[in-house]
């Protein structure tokens, strides 16, 4: 089937393969008409023969001037119809041209989605933007169209060599040793090519980068006044770009001079010795012959130099071919066992035993983490930062595997299960709140698209948002997000509240969900959380003290250890890290209070 299916497991994947793939179909269709000709092929030698009969009559009939005239409106029809063939012909290349790149480009973001979280830490954004439209776009200099290119002057050069050698084996081998040091000259500008090529599309994607990144960043590079410094970051790279591609369109623009030239050369050598030969009073070889061998080298020379143009363009397009491949077969080493067990309801605990974790870029960021969360406890989660609170969180999603110990969940360990299930278990709400370019309802019921209006509602009340959301112009329509209406802080994280609430998970995350909120907006924001905590297990991640007080357990987490672990009360009396973080608070509070 043509379709490409996201689900679609192991395509074999290489350029080449998606091309075989529709020469294959196309093939297929050929032979079957073919085939079917073939069965009538009675039919047409009656056809043929009845043809023949009333072409002899029509010429007894006929004047010759007449036959003429005939003939050539029957050339013209013939040209018409060729060229005809000829239009549809490229168009049919070009739809499979255009198939192809949409498979690969389909392969891509799908190969995105099931890479680990660290791809696009390791990988930029501008990066991975430019391989999937430009580097893409460039494998199209490579496809049917260059094959079949190919293949014709191969055949043609095939039979104008037969020629030759029939015509003279030794004038053949003469036209050899001129032909080898040229082959090998253009398959070394080509690999410079591909080479030069590839550094083209790089530098192409490092100032994607620097466009993106400073327009995801204007707020930053406007208040900084850092307008002139950005530009000349930008100038300095473009032109970087530009070196690179007039380094690249040197060597790409040598093929067809050095080619052209070189077959001079071999023509002239050969009417040399050729000269020679027929001039030599032997009689070593006739007038005739030579020029008929001249005919054939003369002939061969156009398809030679197509195939050096073709080849070192198909080097260009392998270039970007690799980098776009690159991405789509890196192995995904997080994924879900052959045998992973489903879970649906969480119904007893999450234990971490002797965890430890590191990031593939840093030193150890978890030692050794003992600990259990019952179901229906809600624990928090203290420290200061770069603690590793977060890091925690992201390995109970299973953003990351630990590296050392387990995680296990109702007793099993998490990478025996579906990550699908895993992640369907948990709702997280962070402090950075990721809104969709899309209307508040299809905002809240991300993840939840069969959800009704009155879900929908309900949710955005228990989170405290409805209110707002009806004062926005077109209300629960209202676009927001990147190029819609702009919330604020606040507002943001209630509509992130009500997603999670929708979601209805069973294990629910706050990653300081309230810290860069103003009192007010805290308080709403709180309450909606508190009232989402009743019958759920919930872990939170609080970076102020006093949103904590309904927790039933406070982990204190210190570089990379437990430091503590308790109710608030047990840790007051312990009198260590938490005992310090409170006052600190305590003391700020009551400073505040003083102004
Ligand atoms: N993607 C990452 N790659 C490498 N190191 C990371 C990454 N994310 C966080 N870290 C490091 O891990 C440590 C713990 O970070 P984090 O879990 O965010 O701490 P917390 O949430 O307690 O502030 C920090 O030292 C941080 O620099
Ligand atoms: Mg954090």
């Amino acid at each position: 089937d043509q379709e490409w299916k996201a689900d679609e497991e192991s395509r074999s994947k290489s350029t080449l393969s998606y091309i075989f793939k529709e020469a294959e179909w196309i093939l297929d269709r050929s032979v079957q008409a073919v085939k079917h000709n073939w069965k009538e092929k009675d039919r047409f030698d009656k056809i043929k023969d009845e043809i023949g009969v009333s072409l002899k009559e029509f010429s007894e009939r006929n004047s010759k001037s007449m036959i003429l005239k005939l003939l050539l409106v029957f050339a013209a029809i013939l040209f018409f119809v060729r060229s005809l063939s000829m239009y549809f012909q490229q168009i049919i290349f070009k739809q499979i041209e255009e198939k192809v790149i949409m498979f690969i480009r389909n392969d891509f973001y799908g190969a995105l989605l099931k890479k680990p979280l660290e791809f696009f830490h390791s990988h930029k954004l501008g990066e991975i933007i430019s391989r999937a439209v430009n580097d893409v776009k460039m494998i199209r200099g490579m496809t049917l169209n260059s094959a079949t290119n190919l293949l014709r002057n191969l055949l043609l050069v095939t039979v104008y060599v037969i020629m030759m050698v029939t015509v003279s084996v030794r004038m053949s081998f003469m036209t050899l040793f001129v032909v080898i040091p040229i082959s090998v000259t253009v398959s070394l500008i080509s690999s410079a090519l591909k080479r030069r090529s590839r550094k083209v599309q790089q530098k192409f994607a490092d100032i994607t980068s620097i466009i993106q990144e400073t327009i995801m960043n204007i707020r930053i590079v406007l208040s900084f006044a850092m307008g002139n410094y950005e530009k000349a970051r930008f100038l300095k790279e473009n032109r970087k770009f530009y070196k690179k591609s007039v380094h690249m369109v040197r060597a790409s623009q040598l093929v067809t001079p050095f080619t052209e030239f070189m077959s001079i050369m071999i023509t002239l050598v050969i009417i040399w010795y050729g000269g020679l030969l027929v001039l030599n009073p032997n009689n070593a070889m006739s007038a005739g012959k030579f020029s008929l061998f001249l005919v054939a080298l003369l002939a061969s020379l156009h398809p030679i130099k197509e195939i050096a143009r073709v080849y070192s363009q198909i080097n260009k397009g392998l270039a970007a071919a690799e980098r776009v491949f690159e991405i789509i077969d890196e192995p995904v080493l997080l994924v879900d066992k052959g045998d992973a067990k489903s879970i649906d309801v969480f119904s007893d605990s999450i234990v971490f035993e002797n965890m430890s974790f590191k990031y593939p870029s840093s030193d150890i960021v978890l030692r050794d983490i003992n600990l259990t969360i019952k179901k229906g406890e809600a624990v928090a989660f203290v420290g200061p930062s770069g603690g590793g609170k977060s890091t925690m969180m992201d390995l109970l999603l299973r953003f990351y595997d630990p590296t050392s110990g387990s995680i296990k969940i109702d007793n099993v360990d998490m990478r025996d299960y579906k990550m699908d299930d895993i992640r369907n278990l948990m709702g997280m709400v962070t402090q950075e709140v990721i809104l969709f370019d899309d209307t508040v309802t299809h905002n809240i019921s991300y993840g939840r698209q069969d959800a009704s209006k009155e879900d929908i509602v309900q949710a955005a009340e228990a989170a405290n948002a409805h209110e707002f959301i009806l004062e926005l112009e077109d209300g629960y329509d209202t676009i927001i997000g990147e190029r819609g209406v702009k919330l604020s802080g606040g507002q943001k994280q209630r509509i992130a509240i009500a997603r999670a609430i929708l979601k209805n998970p069973q294990i629910l995350i706050f990653d300081e969900a309230t810290s860069s909120l103003d009192g007010e907006s805290e308080y709403q924001v709180q309450e909606a959380i508190y009232r989402l905590m009743k019958d759920r297990t919930t872990l939170i991640i609080a970076h102020r003290l006093s949103t904590i007080r309904n927790c039933s357990k406070i982990v204190v987490i210190d570089k990379g250890i437990i430091a503590e672990q308790g109710s608030h009360e047990e840790l007051i009396e312990q009198d260590n890290l938490y005992k310090k973080l409170y006052s600190i608070q305590f003391r700020d509070f009551s400073e505040n209070d003083n102004n």
